[in-house]
């Protein structure tokens, strides 16, 4: 749950920074939007956007709040985000990760990073390309654990958007 307390004090200690720690909280403002509130699991932000959008959707709704789509870098991620996710009842719930081969078949990037998934963690049986065309990568609740699938890129799931890495890029100026 939120800390409303840690929380309002880091409004208060820092109402014109762009980004606020406030704990196992993350509260991000962009450009035109409200704030948004990310909620930390193992060593990374989160949120989840509850209502059912594309994959392309879903790119775009994470970027506006300051996210991206979240991507899965290994078992401990998978395995936190997983008892998250089950601990706060979303059983039944679909979600949008980053994963997409929409460049080349069966060649999972993240959109997030630009680079091959590295570290993957499919249900029995997936990614099964079903009907030849799907080619997103979504969580889902299967044998007591959330795991991926590869999903239609423009069905309706929910979203798991991540705080943005701006560690991942060095800005070199000579
Ligand atoms: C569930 O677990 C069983 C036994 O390990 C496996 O054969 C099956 O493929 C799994 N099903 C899914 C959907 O992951
Ligand atoms: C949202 O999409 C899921 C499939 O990801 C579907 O089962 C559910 O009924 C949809 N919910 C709404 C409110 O459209
Ligand atoms: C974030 O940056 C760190 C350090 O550069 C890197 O190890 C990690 O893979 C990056 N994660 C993403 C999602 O880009």
């Amino acid at each position: 749950m939120i800390k409303c307390g840690s929380f309002l004090i880091a409004l208060l200690l820092c109402p014109t920074l762009y980004l606020c720690s406030a704990g196992d909280t993350l509260s991000v403002t962009c450009d035109g939007n409200s704030q948004q509130t990310y909620f930390k699991v193992n060593t990374k932000y989160y949120f989840i956007w509850h209502t059912n959008v594309s994959w392309f959707n879903a790119i775009h709704i994470c970027r506006r709040l300051g996210g991206d789509l979240a991507l899965i870098e290994s078992a401990s991620e998978m395995q936190s985000i997983s008892n998250y996710l089950i601990s706060q009842g979303y059983g039944n719930t679909w979600l949008w990760t980053s994963g997409n081969d929409l460049v080349q078949n069966r060649k999972f990037l993240s959109v997030t990073s630009g680079m091959p998934l590295p570290y993957t963690e499919w249900s029995g049986g997936q990614p099964d390309n079903a009907g030849g065309n799907e080619h997103c990568v979504h969580l889902w609740l299967r044998n007591n654990s959330f795991r991926m699938n590869d999903w239609i890129c423009s069905s309706p799931a929910q979203v798991l958007c991540q705080s943005q890495n701006h560690s991942r890029c060095i800005d070199d100026y000579n």
